[in-house]
């Protein structure tokens, strides 16, 4: 897909990954809605990249919120070509982790997913055009060590993912998964160290940095925009990504003990 004059929405597009994804598109010659729980973050950035962004302030779990950053982007640009649902959360907990605290990670990582495509699907249908771009993780492919919630939620966004891609890929809905490993950001260095958590969450943060490089938001940005450009369904800015899922999907049993040793080194 060309970006240049295309209208996008970003979620969590106050910080992180998804301010990097806003700032590329503008760049590219998107017009670009940036919502994200901290308006003032979203407002901030916004400013910053001119008349081609703007910022919703809000809960992009929230229907209402989804519905009203929809109505902001065809008011000031048009209809929506390109929805990217970026926004999420992290912390480290096992299956201990409380029903309240599972159900707001599933919101954010998942739900607000599904949500979005709810209000979206009809127009694209009618129009036979639109992008849904999913910011999962490489721990929806593998696993997240230190984390059930993190790992079930990622999981449940690729295959939601993939499920959009498979329903409605011949009707003009374009859809990819994004699936990295360390990121540096806030929700790595930040949402681990602050989690209720911290014996999982040290154990996810290690996991995370020494599985391979920690990569620039900018540089993740740049690999997930010349994916939607080829139209591909998994982007992995980390490569050695697909080789560790080809030995999962090669040999489930082998696979699961090697993850296993790692845990354990990392524990020592
Ligand atoms: N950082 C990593 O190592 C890493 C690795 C793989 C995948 N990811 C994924 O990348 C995405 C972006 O994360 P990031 O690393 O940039 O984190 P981040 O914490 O830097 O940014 C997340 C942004 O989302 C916003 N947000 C959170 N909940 C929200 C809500 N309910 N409504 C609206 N905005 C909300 C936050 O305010 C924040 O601005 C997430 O889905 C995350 O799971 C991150």
């Amino acid at each position: 897909m060309e970006i240049s004059g295309r209208v996008a929405i970003v979620t969590g597009a106050g910080a992180g990954l998804g301010a990097a994804l806003a700032s590329r598109l503008v760049a590219a010659g998107a017009r670009v809605v940036l919502a994200d729980l901290d308006g003032e973050s979203a407002a901030a950035l916004a400013r910053t990249l001119g008349s081609s962004a703007v910022a919703v302030a809000g809960d992009m779990t929230d229907e209402t919120v989804i519905r009203a950053s929809i109505e902001r982007a065809e008011a000031d640009f048009g209809p929506v070509d390109l929805y990217f649902a970026n926004a999420g959360v992290g912390g480290g907990g096992g299956e201990a982790t409380t029903d309240q605290e599972w159900a707001a990670t599933l919101e954010i990582n998942v739900m607000a997913h599904v949500r979005a495509a709810r209000l979206l699907v009809p127009g694209w249908l009618e129009r036979g055009n639109g992008y849904f771009v999913s910011t999962a993780s490489a721990a929806g492919l593998l696993t997240q060590l230190g984390s059930a919630p993190y790992s079930v939620s990622k999981h449940a966004a690729v295959g939601f993912a993939e499920w959009l891609s498979v329903t409605y890929g011949d009707r003009g809905i374009r859809v990819s998964c994004v699936c990295p490993m360390g990121v540096d950001t806030q929700l790595l260095y930040g949402d681990f160290a602050s989690s209720r958590y911290p014996a999982e969450a040290e154990l996810a943060m290690k996991a995370v940095t020494s599985a391979g490089p920690v990569l620039s938001p900018d540089r993740v940005a740049e690999v997930v925009l010349a994916g939607v450009a080829d139209e591909r369904f998994l982007i992995l800015p980390h490569p050695e990504v697909s080789k560790m899922f080809q030995q999962k999907g090669s040999d489930y049993d082998r696979w699961l003990h090697g993850m296993r040793r790692f845990q354990a080194s990392l524990l020592a």
